[in-house]
């Protein structure tokens, strides 16, 4: 089977979690998953990080640990090799924040939920910034530009934590995408090793289907909301993808 991929085809994809699973990196909702043996309020919450940032960034620095250890799959590769055949036809929005898409070349890419490997101030309007540190258990690190300005504040990691807001500029750069796509050709969406449990993300293939696109789910197992599209692929990303999106 092959996605049905014309000239005026214009592609958007939404991954998640299982996109890396053959990479080796945890997903969320199975059994054994990160949120089953991390309590998601405690470490990936505002209120979490207030209460214990030490545990916040144990947990994030385990992340970035075992995530740097890991490489991009058959999956990930499919996407970037897509990308090249289609440029600006193409548009891949994850979820996942372990950076695995662009080290396999992916470079129209939306990080929806933010990048594992970067951090920002926890006050201070400084942008987000590069940040691969594991840092020591208990160890709590602090913003060298308030602390140039005489004062103490946190780091933390840039990811989008649950009760947070996505970033609105993303959220606009897709919808623009999937409505030109509609106006100058047609929209595919493919949405790839996601439980379709989280918003805004799981609601992107009712917006697809509400402007006439068509609709694919690639998912070891059916998602949540696999009932709201047209075609699902049952499999494992890395397997399935290299040959549903060749040429
Ligand atoms: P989940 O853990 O909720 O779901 C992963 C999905 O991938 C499941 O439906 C699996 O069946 C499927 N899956 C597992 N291995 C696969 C494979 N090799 N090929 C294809 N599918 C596979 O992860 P997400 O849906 O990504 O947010 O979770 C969404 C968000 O919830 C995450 O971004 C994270 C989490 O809370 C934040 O941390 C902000």
């Amino acid at each position: 089977m092959k996605l049905p991929i014309e000239p005026s085809t214009r592609v958007l994809v939404l991954t998640g979690a299982g996109v890396s699973a053959e990479s080796g990196i945890p997903t969320f909702r199975a059994a054994g998953g990160l949120w089953e043996t991390h309590p998601v309020e405690r470490v990936a919450s505002p209120e979490g990080f207030r209460a214990d940032p030490a545990l916040v960034w144990r947990f994030y620095s385990e992340r970035r640990a075992q995530a740097r250890t890991c490489a991009s799959n058959p999956g990930h590769h499919a996407l970037a090799a897509l990308e090249k055949r289609l440029g600006d036809r193409f548009l891949l929005v994850t979820q996942n924040v372990d950076g695995l898409h662009r080290r396999a070349g992916t470079e129209r890419l939306v990080e929806l939920h933010g990048n594992l490997f970067m951090s920002r101030c926890s006050r201070c309007d400084r942008p987000p910034f590069d940040d691969d540190t594991v840092y020591d258990a208990g160890k709590l690190p602090g913003c060298a530009r308030c602390d140039r300005a005489g004062s103490f504040a946190l780091l933390r990691p840039h990811i989008v934590w649950f009760g947070e807001m996505l970033d609105a500029s993303h959220l606009a750069r897709v919808e623009r995408f999937m409505e030109s796509a509609v106006s100058e050709g047609k929209l595919l969406f493919l949405a790839v090793g996601t439980s379709g449990a989280v918003m805004p993300a799981a609601a992107l293939v009712d917006l697809a289907r509400r402007l006439g696109g068509d609709t694919w789910l690639v998912n070891a197992e059916p998602a949540d909301n696999a009932s709201r599209f047209h075609h699902f692929v049952h499999g494992r990303s890395g397997e399935v993808l290299p040959s549903l999106v060749s040429p």
